[in-house]
């Protein structure tokens, strides 16, 4: 089975991201055949200054290995390392009706807070559809907010095989809904856009003050209080074995614990945590070349993919003008 998933390089990872995708994704190398890529065209609807693009890119990718992403299990690469998607997704705009795409909850929402969205937003979907069918993917990890864009997906890829003949694998989308959201700062989700975010790698001092910072209710220290409401006890149990966080949910229901106390556990267990992924990232950053070549590695297999698909529908579409090429 082919899994695929791609990740925005856009701002600096944190414990959402990590929990709510990354490490699922890693997860699936050791289980099936895993496409994983960073979306750096789709972050241009959104950045647009080459440099941070260009770094971001980078760290990303410096990210997703420190993290586990095992480039002899799996396929990784950089989207704009492979151009032919771009290619596919202009064939497939040219059967995607204008209304499915202005359906699109991202679209619209972005259209609401913004006040000139840019045709490459409204676009999206299309090249997103194009990186999931490009590479004849069974199966596709994603978060809740990306639903509609498997649909869309789904719905242009049979739309195609059934004008063109079976082209195309049918892509399930995957949502997990046991993901735990993973609260920020302030107790809601935590998002980049919000400013509530705890970054996976950041200095100790800058962890150390988010950390403290997580709202938490004013119940004086002697009383009980209930951990299934507490944002420290939410992010605290990511991170411990089962059995301490039993016991920290006892010693909050007995009362006599205080919230800094809890808070000062919490920043060791994520320090600790993401220490041996520190360090392989900072031999990852520090050596900018080899990454780069992996990463051209990863694109040369991802192309093998990407033509096989192309060539077939060069030749359906017609925009293959001479005979067997
Ligand atoms: P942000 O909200 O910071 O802009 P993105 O939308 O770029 O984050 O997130 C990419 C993916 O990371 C999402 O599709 C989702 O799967 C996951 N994710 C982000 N934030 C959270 C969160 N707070 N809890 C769980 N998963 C999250
Ligand atoms: N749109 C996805 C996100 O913002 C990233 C992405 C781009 C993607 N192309 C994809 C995810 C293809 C899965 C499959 O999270």
């Amino acid at each position: 089975m082919r899994v695929l998933s791609g990740i925005q390089p856009s701002g600096a990872l944190h414990l959402g991201n990590y929990f709510g995708m990354m490490r699922k994704m890693i997860d699936y190398q050791d289980k099936s055949e895993l496409f994983a890529f960073i979306a750096n065209f789709h972050a241009m609807t959104s950045v647009h200054d080459g440099k941070t693009l260009a770094t971001g890119t980078m760290d990303a990718a410096c990210n997703f290995m420190a993290l586990g992403l095992d480039p002899e299990k799996s396929v990784f690469w950089v989207q704009s390392d492979v151009p032919e998607v771009v290619e596919l997704a202009w064939y497939l705009s040219n059967f995607t009706p204008v209304g499915l795409l202005e359906r699109s909850h991202s679209y619209k929402d972005k259209v609401a807070r913004e006040q000139a969205p840019n045709a490459g937003l409204f676009f999206y979907p299309v090249l997103m559809a194009a990186d999931i069918l490009l590479y004849q993917t069974d199966r596709v990890p994603v978060g809740k907010d990306q639903k509609q864009h498997l649909e869309i997906t789904r719905d242009i890829a049979i739309k195609w095989n059934n004008e063109y003949g079976d082209i195309f694998t049918i892509p399930e989308s995957e949502i997990d809904d046991n993901v735990a959201l993973v609260p920020g700062t302030d107790g809601q989700k935590m998002s980049k856009s919000y400013g509530n975010s705890i970054e996976v790698f950041s200095e100790r001092n800058v962890l150390k003050k988010k950390v403290m910072s997580v709202v938490t209710d004013s119940t004086p220290v002697d009383e009980p209080k209930d951990p299934d409401t507490c944002n420290v006890f939410a992010l605290y149990k990511l991170f411990a074995p089962a059995d301490r966080t039993a016991t920290l949910a006892e010693n909050y229901r007995a009362g006599g614990m205080g919230y800094g106390e809890v808070k000062k556990e919490l920043l060791e267990l994520i320090w600790e945590y993401f220490a041996p992924y520190r360090e392989r990232r900072e031999e990852l950053t520090a050596d900018p070349g080899h990454v780069r070549k992996i990463l051209l590695e990863g694109a040369d297999k991802a192309r093998y993919h990407a033509v096989k698909t192309l060539r077939k529908i060069r030749k359906r579409v017609g925009s293959t003008y001479f005979k067997d090429k």
